[in-house]
């Protein structure tokens, strides 16, 4: 008999196939303030998350999600318009669910966006950096618990998560739209704190160049499906800064937003070259 993840995750992809049943390249999943990609996109079906079942129920007021389907750069997409964060109070599988409806709706490529604070060497606000590999500082890992054979091992192997022939293109993709891509380790946290000056430090010296809240959920369980992920931060504030100025969600907010239109055309460019 099939677990109940497993019939709760064939209901979800029934429901949606039913409503949108063409073929899906990739999967998008877009960070704080970089929901803008849709602009982009011939929008072809929306379908609000209220209305998924199984789906994670929002308990953040004036939360509006929604999955959104149609063609960007030529290509079927199916972008998710706000994401589920562990700092929200989801559980790391409810922060995941929607990366492994993907994978039953037959999506093999993840891609992701960020909003992250940078440790980095010489990183600057609004610059893009290409998730390399990362660190998670997440305490709860979102594969504990019985492993369902169906959706993978029960020890995956974490030594590539991120699909080294994306990050080749995306530089590729970077020199011919004439900006710079940084490239290096996100550090994921619980959140909603920002970190202490001490926190900046300490990441930065275990290896660290940017720091955000969310992704490395949604990663695990990626690699865990045999997915390709491709994933890029967004540098919205400094962590290790000169003055004594305090970080903001309203700056990194804005500090999102500004950089956004590099991130629709590198996402684009990179689906149109799938
Ligand atoms: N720390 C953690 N998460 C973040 C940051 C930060 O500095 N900036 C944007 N998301």
């Amino acid at each position: 008999m099939a677990s109940q993840l497993m019939q709760q995750l064939t209901e979800t992809a029934e429901h949606i196939r039913s409503i949108y049943p063409h073929t899906i390249t990739t999967g998008i999943i877009l960070g704080s303030g970089l929901g803008n990609l849709s602009s982009e996109m011939e929008i072809e079906q929306e379908i609000a998350y209220e209305t998924i079942p199984h789906f994670p129920v929002s308990t953040v007021e004036g939360h509006q999600g929604k999955m959104i389907f149609g063609r960007l750069g030529g290509k079927r997409v199916l972008v998710m318009a706000g994401r589920f964060h562990f700092y929200e109070g989801y559980t790391p599988q409810q922060v995941s669910y929607p990366v492994r409806v993907m994978k039953m709706l037959g999506i093999n490529n993840l891609f992701l966006s960020n909003a992250a604070g940078g440790v980095g060497e010489g990183f600057k606000v609004g610059d893009l950096m290409i998730i390399k590999d990362h660190i998670s500082f997440f305490t709860v890992n979102p594969l504990i618990g019985a492993n369902e054979p169906e959706l993978g091992v029960r020890f995956p192997d974490m030594s590539e998560p991120y699909y080294k022939p994306f990050m080749a293109k995306a530089k590729q993709i970077g020199r011919e739209l004439g900006f710079d891509l940084r490239e290096g380790v996100y550090t994921g946290v619980t959140g909603p704190t920002f970190e202490t000056h001490a926190e900046y430090r300490l990441i930065k010296n275990i290896g660290g160049d940017a720091v955000g809240m969310s992704t490395v959920q949604e990663v695990i369980i990626a690699v865990h499906a045999g997915m390709k992920v491709f994933a890029v931060s967004v540098i919205t504030d400094l962590g290790i800064r000169e003055d004594d100025s305090i970080i903001t969600h309203e700056e990194v907010l804005a500090a999102a937003k500004d950089a956004e239109p590099k991130l629709t055309a590198l996402f684009r460019e990179m689906v149109a070259a799938l």
